[in-house]
């Protein structure tokens, strides 16, 4: 086989065959296959397309292109929830003690984040004491008796994916569904997940700013999944502001336990109750999505959400006396209330923007290098649509340092305050089955 007519087949509108796909993929994780030519192939997909044929052999090529986390000892069938990112996402932090109190297992791999805020990890680190350095047999366990572990990357997951994730970075070739929709599904059945619910974001502060495009994301990522054996569904949900009101990594732990306790931000807390009954759905604790529900509403109520909480950080060596006394959470030195320089309501938050003001206080990493500081960032105090007067606090700034200009005058730029009144944008906007 010759990867210059894998190629010419692609540019000329042709289907390559499971074979050759595999070809390509370990003959570029190997190295044989060079750089220049795998660029050619991806801009010949990026205009060509991908069959849904060609779109699963290229996921499970890249899956088997590294390790696969084995699983297969933990009872129940384990859902993983994968979200597209956005700012200030505490889904993962509440759904995980959340479903794993109904019982669904969680057995989470998970990273240290890039950008706007800290990963679930940074944020499960401001707990004292936590811990995410356990092995693969104490992981399976704790699962096992818990119904929740958490447990930082390792081993050498879908190495093709960052190779090629790397090379599409640089060939603008970065833009294509069936790229994207591979390179995300690969990394999650590589991690071991039997089911899968994708959290597919839209809007300005998404990777896809179109309800459109976000769509057809979805379908593709769902497709691949039930093509290749793994039950998988997706919800599009709004990023055209961030998720509830805190911002970085201590600030987002304290909001989910006020959303486990019942009383967090409405827009976390029905995003996470949705995402959380397709979950509970798929790995067959409840025969409905209404019944999957109700179990999720009376774990809040009942305070069993809450314990599984505790438990959780407990058994991974975390301070669980936080959740009833979030004061002993990292504390900023410094707040700031950013306040309304004018009435009106608002009428945009940019996501990204947000994030990266709370980036600069220290909450999140500007290169990999960068270290967190776990207690500052920002808690909204408003939401699109709300009305504010001048001087009303719209963010409260939580700070290691007493000069937050630079911060004040990034978040006045990114949030606007017109005098029209403004409709609130749509949370959740569909769910995708297939
Ligand atoms: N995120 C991924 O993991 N892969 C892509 O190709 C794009 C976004
Ligand atoms: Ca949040």
């Amino acid at each position: 086989m010759r990867m210059v007519d894998l190629i010419e087949k692609k540019r000329d509108g042709y289907e390559l065959m499971t074979d050759e796909i595999n070809f390509i993929i370990s003959g570029y994780t190997d190295g044989s296959i060079p750089d220049y030519q795998v660029s050619a192939l991806m801009m010949a997909i990026v205009f060509q397309g991908m069959t849904q044929r060609e779109r699963a052999d290229l996921t499970m090529a890249m899956v088997k292109s590294g390790d696969q986390i084995d699983l297969s000892q933990i009872e129940g069938i384990i859902v993983d929830k994968h979200s597209t990112g956005g700012v200030g996402d505490t889904t993962t932090l509440v759904l995980g003690p959340l479903v794993a109190s109904v019982g669904v297992p969680v057995a989470k791999m998970s990273g240290r984040g890039l950008g706007h805020t800290g990963g679930t990890i940074d944020k499960l680190e401001s707990v004292s004491g936590f811990h995410v350095e356990i092995d693969n047999a104490e992981f399976i366990d704790l699962v096992n008796r818990n119904k929740i572990a958490v447990i930082g990357q390792s081993g050498n997951l879908t190495p093709a994916d960052k190779k090629l994730y790397a090379l599409r970075d640089v060939t603008a070739t970065v833009e294509s569904i069936p790229l994207i929709a591979s390179s995300i599904m690969s990394k999650k059945i590589a991690a071991g997940a039997d089911a899968i619910v994708l959290d597919v974001k839209t809007g300005a502060g998404a990777f896809m700013k179109t309800l459109e495009d976000s769509r057809e994301l979805a379908q593709a990522m769902v497709r691949i999944g039930n093509n290749v054996g793994r039950r998988t569904m997706a919800v599009i949900s709004d990023m055209s502001q961030p998720l509830g009101f805190a911002i970085g990594n201590a600030l987002e732990v304290k909001e989910a336990i006020d959303t486990l306790k019942g009383e967090g931000p409405e827009d976390l807390t029905e995003l996470c109750l949705t995402l959380g009954s397709h979950m509970v759905y798929l790995a067959n604790q409840a025969s409905s999505l209404a019944e999957a529900r109700s179990k999720l509403e009376a774990a809040i109520k009942d305070g069993s959400a809450l314990e599984k909480l505790k438990d959780f950080l407990n058994s991974q060596g975390g301070d669980a006396t936080i959740v009833d006394q979030p004061e002993k959470l990292p504390q900023a030195a410094y707040t700031f209330e950013l306040e309304a320089k004018e009435d009106g309501y608002v009428a945009e938050i940019v996501a990204d923007e947000v994030g990266t003001a709370a980036m600069i206080l220290g909450a999140g990493r500007a290169t990999k290098e960068s270290v967190i500081d776990l207690a500052v960032g920002l808690v909204l105090r408003k939401k699109i649509g709300d009305q504010v007067h001048k001087g009303d606090s719209l963010v409260t700034i939580y700070s290691n340092f007493e000069d937050v200009s630079e911060v004040k005058q990034k978040l006045y730029d990114n949030i606007k305050i017109t005098t029209e009144k403004i409709v609130p944008p749509i949370l959740i906007h569909e769910a995708i089955t297939e």
